[in-house]
């Protein structure tokens, strides 16, 4: 795998000192395998194995007599060479210093000049990622909008590694709701059929019929009696359903256009038929139980606690818990998924994990399947209270993307960058800035918190921003434009001379770029991702400082050009690779000017 420089430096550590170890204390059943970043100091190596401390305390255990350093220097005898390190250095009280072989990371770093940045090779799996998933009818708020840019971005990272990935928008297209609604649209529009009503806000129309399902005791009638006819599927109440869905999926699709997402509706009206079998399944498996007229089941039989899943309404209807019931299913056996993840807000953690209890009690998953519940706190205001706008009410998500097209621009214009862009990539970084912005915000912030939704900290042009990458890769991008120096030319000198490094701030952020594979095998794991923004803070700081110590264009005092190091001109390519596969990760574009 390092022909194409896609190797995971800290993962190959791993492997090497997992054989030293074994080798040195082969009695001893799993050893700590401890391997960090050595921090800021050159002479501590660029990695450490801290493993003699523990496992010296584990022999002591065992009644050795021994000490940290002795650990260390019986390790170090025991490790085989590699062509990732140069040298190992025992230090201090039993540090293992690991010095990185700078031939290995000239051709990774090579190896992203010629063949771009190419993810480690890995085992494909079959994804379903869930997010999204708004109510047909109902708003689609901020909770919708963190599930959106988490779930989109989930699914680039996996789709990079080579996955592959169904994006499912589980929408709330089935339900009770719908029969206020259509007895609603019945009156409003009684030739609906024919003519296609204008139904422009569905939020409106939404609030009148649950006015009238809320005071008049006829309207409420008429909207169960409704129900009844539509889970029926009678095709009059079939096509009014058909017709509301459409007016929302069209305004949700709105939103996903504008920030680019991808998804495939896939609605819990899908499971209808999956409903009736797989609470048919559940049944057979004697896993009901009765409970004041409903069938409920319960994901520990025996301890009874939490909350068990509503699988049949008294009135024999199906609830939320048996489409979930009926998706993972489907996911099992007809997707035939290795991995399900669910993007929705923590406040629906218990429910996920009954899903995944009950399924594993029905054998409908299976030893290893899992359900991977990505739960995400909630978004607050300024005032760190329930995001509303100054009136009160719920955010609407377009009106809060306009705005943040109208404060980009401001700030584009603050700096003056309307005098030196054309309209078009004006408009370009407008776009970028804006849409940027509010995706960074919410991916830099650990997904478990919640997060405080601020344009004026999400615009900041300092600090762990998108503004602040997004102009960082600009001056990145600028530097060989300033030299006159063509991609083509570039290459060209790879080709000849290959990247070598020089300063020792050459080798600080070859150092960080390197570390590439490792956070992407991270985040895809953990599926969070955060780490990958602190990554990319972390490149754009090492390279400010090679930058303020290298110069990569030495010009005289006319401004003439008279000496350029092209090996630092690579070095600034590569960072900006990474940089940019990393922000598309993110869901973000990136501009060439702004
Ligand atoms: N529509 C739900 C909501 O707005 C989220 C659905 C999440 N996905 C699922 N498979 N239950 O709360």
């Amino acid at each position: 795998n390092s022909v194409e420089g896609n190797i995971c430096i800290v993962d190959e550590l791993k492997n090497i000192f997992e054989f030293a170890i074994g080798s040195a204390y082969p009695d001893l059943e799993d050893p700590p395998i401890v391997i960090t970043l050595s921090g800021n100091n050159p002479k501590f190596g660029d990695y450490q194995c801290n493993s003699a401390m523990p496992i010296s305390q584990l022999l002591k255990a065992k009644n050795v007599k021994t000490n940290p350093r002795e650990v260390a220097n019986n390790i170090l005898n025991k490790t085989p060479s590699s062509p990732f390190i140069e040298r190992i250095e025992v230090a201090g009280a039993g540090f293992l210093n690991i010095y990185i072989n700078k031939t290995v990371a000239e051709h990774v770093l090579n190896c992203i000049l010629r063949f771009g940045v190419k993810p480690p090779p890995m085992k494909k799996e079959r994804v379903i990622v869930d997010f999204s998933s708004p109510n047909i009818a109902k708003e689609m708020h901020v909770g919708h909008l963190r599930s959106t840019i988490i779930g989109d971005s989930i699914s680039r990272i996996l789709e990079y590694l080579g996955h592959d990935v169904l994006r499912l928008n589980h929408l709330g297209d089935w339900g009770t709701q719908f029969g206020m609604l259509i007895a609603h649209l019945q009156d409003k529009f009684p030739d609906f059929k024919t003519h296609s009503p204008p139904i422009s806000d569905l939020q409106a129309f939404y609030k009148e019929s649950k006015k009238r399902f809320d005071e008049d005791e006829e309207f409420k009638k008429r909207a169960y009696a409704c129900v009844v006819q539509l889970q029926a599927h009678h095709p009059d109440y079939i096509s009014a359903w058909k017709l509301i869905c459409e007016v929302s999926r069209q305004e949700f699709q709105k939103i996903y256009d504008r920030l680019n997402i991808n998804l495939i509706a896939r609605g819990e009206s899908f499971y209808q038929d999956r409903m009736d079998a797989v609470v048919k399944q559940l049944k057979d498996g004697g896993y009901l139980e009765e409970d004041e007229g409903r069938l409920i089941m319960w994901g520990d039989p025996v301890k009874k606690d939490g909350i068990p899943l509503t699988v049949v309404k008294s009135d024999g209807g199906y609830t939320y818990d048996t489409s979930d019931m009926a998706a993972i299913k489907q996911r099992v056996e007809e997707e035939k998924g290795n991995r399900f993840i669910y993007v929705v807000d923590a406040g629906q953690s218990t429910h996920f994990v009954t899903i995944d209890a009950c399924a594993r009690r029905a054998g409908i998953l299976k030893n290893s399947q899992k359900i991977e519940f990505v739960g995400f706190g909630v978004v607050l205001g300024e005032d760190k209270k329930k995001f509303k706008t100054r009136s009160g009410d719920t955010i609407k998500l377009s009106e809060l993307l306009e705005e943040g097209l109208k404060r980009s621009l401001d700030k584009l214009v603050e700096k003056g960058r309307d005098k030196v862009l054309t309209p078009e990539e004006l408009k370009l970084a407008q776009e970028a800035v804006a849409y940027g912005c509010i995706k960074y915000a919410d991916l830099s912030h650990n997904r478990v918190n919640d997060y405080v939704f601020s344009f004026d900290k999400m615009l900041d042009d300092k600090g762990n921003t998108a503004v602040y990458l997004l102009y960082a890769l600009t001056r990145i991008r600028s530097i060989a434009r300033t030299a006159q120096i063509s991609l083509d030319q570039l290459l060209e000198e790879v080709d000849k001379t290959g990247f070598k490094f020089g300063h020792e701030a050459e080798w600080k952020l070859g150092k960080v770029l390197l570390r590439f594979p490792e956070i992407i095998l991270k985040v895809s794991n953990d599926l969070y991702l955060h780490s990958l923004c602190e990554y990319l803070y972390e490149i754009s700081s090492a390279f400010t400082e090679f930058y303020d110590k290298c110069y990569c264009v030495e010009k005289d005092k006319e401004g003439k050009i008279v000496n350029i190091i092209f090996s630092r001109l690579m070095l600034c390519e590569a960072t900006a690779r990474v940089m940019e596969k990393s922000l598309d990760i993110l869901g973000i574009k990136t501009v060439s000017k702004m």
